[in-house]
């Protein structure tokens, strides 16, 4: 094969794909090659010299342009004058590689000698002994002893803080860029440096604060030494002394498969565990580091029952049967729907699922969400309908495929999946078009950015719909054998030609034009919405519509992914966690409607008593607050005493995600499972067994004895979910996809490599004709005279979860208001000067921060900080509103 290009090394044919680097072409022949600088997830340097190999190809006569060959009919071989590095060398046709040859062996034995200098000798406390590259290949490569002076060491500064997460010993620093390297290339952070040469070169950070970047711990992963440890980690246990678990991130949708490092029953490390399909061997600090709620000392040890208004110990069975008393009570004189439930999208499928059950089948209500605040915005069924092909892989979209990003900060809201978008833009040539209210980080590595105003998100994308279908880009044939209505829809797109919402959206029509034909004309295209797109049915359907009329559904690397705010957002859409929908999506009875969240945390609810888990509405609005404290009756499953379990009649002390096993669902319909790792604190239960006793208590006669029990019954009673049994889930990937694909190196722990299992959307079943839809939009506010302010989600935040862990503390912002240069000029602002905002009688006081991503007449104040001055001004579920900024 033309693309193929055989090579010897040491002695032994391979054939890889042309371009492959001699380092990786050893790999397939299980030859290691020694490395420090080169890693598989970044660009080659040849910095380090680790990797010297002999090289040689055939000579070739100059007269017949032919390999010469020798006297035994042999291509002569020409051999390079000294060992060159296999980490930069691409393989060629008849290339003889030598590794382990005599110079070769010299070479390495040289360059660990050098590398050696002035590394101290402090193994027996080094956090990277036991894993540590260093150890790993002297022993095998090194020269036994130095030559080299030990009173001529070179000296630096022993753990010098680089940040508040991750220090340095640069004493133990091999210089091989791999921590830079990361920073630029793969988390688009540049915030570290080498400065200096040879001896005195030394790691140095020039954000302020210090290594600013949510993606700092993954350099403690790749850096082949000790030199960056995390905080967290350091000095908490040695690598072989831990038991790793298996897991799965519990922060937010992406769903990074993680591996928890415990010792003595604790959490000591959380690691990324590669997953090609999801993080690859990343993860963001907020994974790693945001995990201390689970051993915290404020965990719910035992079953709480209020007596004499005071919350006191009880045992299960006192709390459950009261539970089942007043509920039964509350049914008995109100009917079943006096009664409703909410439970939190970072409880797994099993809870969720049993959770809707006992509502529906034990109690007889549809009275059950899991949308709350800005969530509220998540009546997604797009997902459902055209939700990305089964197979689709972001960690390999390029060249040919148009990523369309709507209304979603994903550096912010899903870190991992900026990575993968940002990577298949800058790396490997896909064409990003960054739609938003307001500038990202994703601007600097989208080819398109398309600013539009507030509140018109759905006029764009039925601008850009409307554009395919004028520059006559529809893919006819799939449209007419996968989808009704085209006729309809095309009736009402006139309206909104590019040059009909230029105005509204403040985009030149011209702009839409050229975003539609690249989308369109794509060979793939993906479509990622997210919470800043707003609640508004008008733009998923339009989006569903782009989709499906260029033809960008029902296979890999096309489609859409609504970026979730939960770690199981979809796994609770996918349960029925709604009150209009049963578990896979099918519609309740006409009438039997239930009560969404906001209906039933309103004063004047016909709800008398609630069964809350995994979810703190009291801590998200004073609305919400004062219509718990009118209930009969609350309960709530929680982890910690949060502002509503403070609120509750009875509090079930509930395990988290590191002490039970489960699965979750990503914002890609992917299903993963995850293991227990840490015992739970006293008596704490899984949710899962929680609702069993409950419904037990009420009557209910359910057989659930495990989590997989809960699972094998979800595969049988939702469609979706058929052949996802535990066993399934967890099973490990193909040893072919193993080796083509996998290249974890540097950690003492085996990979558990499982990719989950990802259930397919309607546009991929043959025989489904799916509807397009056209919902006209709703116009858009008036601007009116001010400012508008903003208030989107940040990754780290005051939620209760991440206040247990001290290290995040400095990472979590105060709240102020961001301001764009030039509105802070016209407003005479400073950085630090005190502003009231005020919106409809709401004020709130607030210092200023000028902020380069923030454009010209845009505010923002991040949500979910302290004091929730964000929530108090545009509301629990709003986004975004008009607003007076007046200094002080
Ligand atoms: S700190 Fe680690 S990753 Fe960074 S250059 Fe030094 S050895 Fe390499
Ligand atoms: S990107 Fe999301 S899922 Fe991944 S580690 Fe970060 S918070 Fe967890
Ligand atoms: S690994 Fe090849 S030069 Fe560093």
């Amino acid at each position: 094969m033309a693309d193929q290009v055989t090579l010897t090394i040491d002695g032994v044919e391979v054939s890889v794909p042309k371009g492959t680097l001699i380092v990786e072409a050893a790999k397939r022949i299980r030859n290691e090659i020694p490395v420090f600088c080169y890693h598989a997830k970044l660009d080659p340097v040849g910095m380090c010299r680790m990797c010297l190999v002999e090289v040689g190809t055939p000579a070739i006569d100059p007269a017949t342009k032919q390999p010469q060959l020798d006297g035994n009919g042999q291509p002569v071989i020409r051999f390079m004058p000294k060992p060159t590095t296999a980490c930069t060398t691409p393989v060629s046709e008849g290339m003889v590689v030598k590794v382990n040859s005599e110079a070769a062996l010299a070479d390495r034995k040289a360059v660990l000698e050098f590398l050696l200098t002035s590394h101290p000798l402090d193994c027996p406390v080094c956090d990277k002994g036991g894993e540590c590259p260093l150890q790993d290949l002297t022993i095998r490569h090194g020269p036994g002893k130095s030559r080299f002076d030990y009173e001529d060491k070179q000296h630096f500064p022993k753990k010098y803080p680089l940040g508040d997460l991750i220090v340095l010993d640069m004493e133990r620093c091999v210089i091989c860029a791999r921590c830079v390297r990361f920073q630029s290339e793969v988390a688009y952070d540049p915030v570290l440096a080498i400065e200096e040469r040879g001896r005195h070169a030394h790691i140095v950070t020039y954000s302020t604060p210090g290594f600013d970047s949510h993606y700092s711990g993954n350099t403690t992963d790749i850096c082949p030494v000790g030199a960056l440890t995390t905080r967290d980690f350091r000095f908490g246990a040695r690598a072989w002394e831990m038991t790793n678990i298996p897991s799965v991130c519990n922060h937010c949708s992406v769903g990074c498969n993680t591996v928890l490092g415990t010792r003595t029953g604790e959490i000591k490390r959380i690691m990324p565990r590669q997953n090609e399909a999801v993080n690859e061997i990343w993860i963001c600090d907020k994974g790693r580091f945001g995990h201390h709620f689970n051993g915290s000392p404020n965990r719910l040890t035992t079953p709480l029952v209020r007596k004499g208004g005071e919350l006191v110990e009880a045992s299960w069975g006192e709390a459950l049967s009261l539970v089942a008393e007043k509920f039964g009570a509350i049914k008995q004189a109100s009917g079943p729907n006096a009664l409703g439930g909410l439970a939190g999208a970072r409880l797994s499928n099993e809870d969720l699922y049993l959770f809707q059950k006992f509502f529906r089948q034990v109690i007889g209500t549809n009275n059950v969400d899991h949308r709350l605040g800005l969530s509220a915005a998540l009546e997604d069924e797009t997902a459902y309908t055209v939700g990305v092909g089964l197979g689709t892989d972001l960690g390999r979209a390029g060249k040919g495929t148009t990523i369309l990003v709507v209304g979603c900060d994903l550096d912010e809201e899903a870190p991992i999946l900026y990575l993968r978008v940002a990577a298949a833009s800058c790396k490997r040539g896909a064409h990003v078009i960054n739609a938003g209210g307001r500038r990202t980080k994703l601007d600097a590595q989208a080819q398109t950015s398309l600013r539009y105003r507030y509140g018109t998100a759905a006029h764009l994308a039925l601008g850009l719909l409307a554009s395919v279908v004028q520059q006559g880009l529809v893919a006819r044939e799939w449209l007419d054998s996968h989808t009704s209505g085209f006729a309809d829809l095309e009736k009402a797109l006139p309206d909104y030609a590019p040059d009909k919402v230029e105005k509204l959206t403040g985009l030149p029509a011209a702009d839409i034009t050229a975003a539609a034909k690249a989308f369109a004309e794509a060979e793939n295209g993906i479509i990622l919405f997210g919470l800043e797109a707003g609640n508004d049915p008008a733009l998923r359907a339009a989006l569903e519509a782009l989709a499906l009329v260029t033809g960008h559904a029902g296979k890999a690397n096309n489609g859409i992914i609504p970026v979730l705010p939960h770690a199981n957002s979809r796994g609770a859409a996918d349960m029925g966690l709604v009150p209009h929908r049963l578990p896979g999506y099918v519609p309740v009875e006409a009438g039997r409607v239930g009560l969404s969240a906001q209906e039933m945390l309103v004063e004047g609810s016909p709800v008398k008593g609630m069964l809350i888990a995994g979810l703190d509405p009291a801590a998200e609005s004073d609305v919400y607050k004062a219509a718990l404290d009118k209930l009969d009756f609350l309960v709530v499953q929680e982890l910690l005493l949060t502002e509503t379990a403070q609120l509750a009649d009875v509090v079930l002390p509930a395990r988290g995600t590191a002490e039970r096993d489960g699965a979750f669902t990503n914002a890609e319909r992917r299903v993963q499972a995850f293991d227990a790792g840490v015992p739970a604190p006293g008596a704490a239960w899984a949710d899962w067994l929680i609702l069993t006793a409950i419904a037990g208590q009420m009557g209910a006669d359910w057989p659930y004895a495990s989590a997989d029990g809960v699972m094998a019954e979800i595969t049988q009673t939702v469609p979706l979910y058929t052949g996802m049994e535990f066993e399934n889930l967890v099973a490990p990937v193909s040893l072919a996809r193993k080796t083509s694909h996998y290249i974890y190196e540097g950690m003492s722990f085996t990979a558990d490599v499982r990719e989950g299992v990802q259930w397919p959307s309607l546009a991929e079943r043959e025989s489904a004709t799916i509807p397009l839809r056209f919902i006209a939009p709703a116009a858009p506010a008036s601007k009116g005279q001010g400012l508008t302010l903003v208030a989107p989600r940040r990754l780290y935040d005051a939620g209760r979860l991440l206040a247990e862990a001290e290290l995040m503390q400095p990472h979590i912002p105060q709240p102020q208001v961001l301001v764009s240069r030039t509105d802070a000029q016209k407003l005479g602002l400073a950085n630090g000067d005190v502003v009231s905002v005020s919106q409809n009688g709401t004020s709130v006081t607030l210092p200023v921060q000028i902020n380069r991503l923030v454009s010209e007449g845009i505010v923002v104040v991040p949500r979910n900080l302290a004091g929730r001055p964000a929530e108090r001004l545009v509301g629990p579920g709003g986004l975004f509103s008009s607003v007076k900024v007046e200094k002080i």
